[in-house]
């Protein structure tokens, strides 16, 4: 069993100056959610889980780019990782009309070969309505996997739409609250994907755009 995410979406706000922040993110930053010392203890743990379920072999990472490869990166070439997997990509783009309707595109180096029997681990940033990881979940399905699970960075369930998907999360970092997050592989119109924490934008930031 994997440990539970762990829930901060009551936690105390960290402050931008009580941890470093390059100079160019500054002005642009509320607070901080995760830290990276805290991020670097999760993925510890993370790590050493998966590490531990996949040993017996047969796997298969599917990063889901470009926000999922931060978390991949750290997870899959950790000090605690000893499990070996084959790795793929996939990118998804969501064309969404209205509220209520949403279309996922995807372009990816799979193959139907790749997968068949293979025990799939999907890589992901954040889980928000889940439309991007139903679309993915689907097409691997499809592929006759042995099985397919997913490892989520964080999950936003107040922005959940397609519940379906839920049975599917086998590892989540965190789970935050509906706020729009940069960092750690997050980004923002490219922006911010290299910040070392989890940290919420300052809605000026992305209002303006
Ligand atoms: P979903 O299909 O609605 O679950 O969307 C998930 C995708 O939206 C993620 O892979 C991110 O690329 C993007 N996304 C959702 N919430 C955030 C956020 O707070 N910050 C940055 N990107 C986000
Ligand atoms: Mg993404």
């Amino acid at each position: 069993m994997a440990s539970p995410p762990i829930d901060i979406r009551n936690a105390p706000p960290v402050l931008p100056d009580e941890v470093f922040i390059p100079k160019e993110y500054l002005s642009d930053i509320d607070h901080i959610l995760v830290r990276q010392r805290c991020f670097n203890e999760r993925i510890h743990v993370m790590a050493e889980e998966i590490s531990r379920d996949f040993e017996h072999g047969n796997g298969l990472a599917v990063v889901v780019l470009k926000g999922g490869k931060y978390f991949s990166d750290h997870v899959l070439t950790h000090r605690m990782m000893n499990a070996k997997f084959e790795y793929r990509t996939v990118r998804a783009t969501s064309y969404h009309g209205t509220e209520s309707s949403g279309n996922v595109a995807l372009e990816s180096d799979i193959s139907e070969d790749g997968v068949k029997n293979k025990h799939v681990l999907l890589f992901e940033d954040i889980i928000d309505t889940g439309r991007t990881l139903d679309a993915i979940t689907q097409h691997l399905l499809q592929m006759n996997p042995a099985s397919v699970g997913i490892a989520a960075m964080l999950d936003k369930p107040e922005r959940r739409t397609v519940a379906g998907i839920d049975s599917f999360i086998k590892y989540c970092g965190w789970i935050i609250p509906n706020k729009f997050v940069v960092g750690c592989g997050l980004d923002f119109d490219g922006k911010y994907r290299d910040l070392q924490h989890i940290a919420v934008l300052k809605p000026e930031v992305y209002h303006g755009k």
